[in-house]
């Protein structure tokens, strides 16, 4: 719910699928990479609007457990822009109070990745304008199969008994634990569907779809979207 920031209208939590770069690249007969680094440039955007808006929460789905069937090359190229994007960024992260943090299964990653996460995770954890949480080897579904896994291993050890699994219980044996539901999704380039992600926290979450390409969403397309949230009513399933 968005409570943090204290203004019902502004959601402290807002999720990104950032989708389109392949085909901004291709429209532009360039190599599928030269999307996802434009796509950067997005994400600085996204995340200036995030602080200046009051957003206190901002999930972005940068790679996900599929993402690993596609080219080589591209997947080598995603993961090298993380390694060039955390250097970049790290001063204006720490300059700009922003904590970032990761869900999904980094264990998998490259280990200059997991370098460069290791390092902006410390040296940005007093953020606090806003937590940046990057999505990478993430799928809403293994991260649900985890979940389960860790509460029978209590279960098993006697730390648990099964009656008392309940929502809250698995809410805090996933990746976001901790963290506030999203009051937002965002997708970008006209695709209206989940792909895996976070599919149980996005249970009562309002969704705006936008046709633009991501590596064109700016700063006023993400205020665009949260101009329309503030014009919806919740009802959480109420009335
Ligand atoms: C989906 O577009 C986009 C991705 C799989 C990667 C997103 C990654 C970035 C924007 C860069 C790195 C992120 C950070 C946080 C620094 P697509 O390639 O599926 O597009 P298409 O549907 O047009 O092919």
């Amino acid at each position: 719910m968005a409570q943090d920031n204290g203004n019902r209208h502004v959601p402290a939590h807002v999720a990104i699928v950032m989708d389109g770069n392949g085909r901004w690249a291709q429209q532009r007969g360039l190599p599928r990479g030269e999307g996802h680094r434009s796509g950067v440039g997005a994400v600085r955007e996204a995340v200036r609007a995030a602080v200046a808006c009051g957003v206190r929460y901002l999930t972005l789905y940068a790679f996900s457990t599929e993402n690993w069937k596609r080219p080589p090359e591209e997947v080598n190229g995603l993961m090298q822009l993380l390694v060039e994007s955390a250097d970049t960024y790290l001063q204006e992260f720490i300059d700009g109070g922003i904590r970032v943090d990761t869900i999904g299964d980094t264990s998998a990653l490259p280990p200059l990745v997991r370098g460069a996460i290791a390092q902006v995770r410390k040296m940005t954890r007093e953020g606090k304008k806003l937590t940046l949480i990057i999505a990478l080897n993430y799928g809403g579904r293994p991260e649900i199969v985890r979940a389960t896994r860790a509460i029978a291993e209590a279960v098993l050890e006697g730390r648990a008994r099964p009656e008392e699994i309940d929502e809250s219980m698995l809410t805090q044996h996933l990746y976001t634990a901790g963290l506030p539901d999203p009051d937002l999704l965002i997708r970008t380039s006209g695709e209206q569907r989940l792909s895996n992600f976070l599919l149980w926290q996005l249970a009562y979450t309002e969704f705006y779809f936008t046709p633009k390409l991501w590596p064109d969403f700016t700063g006023a397309d993400f205020e665009a979207a949260l101009h329309d949230y503030a014009q919806r009513k919740r009802r959480f399933g109420g009335v």
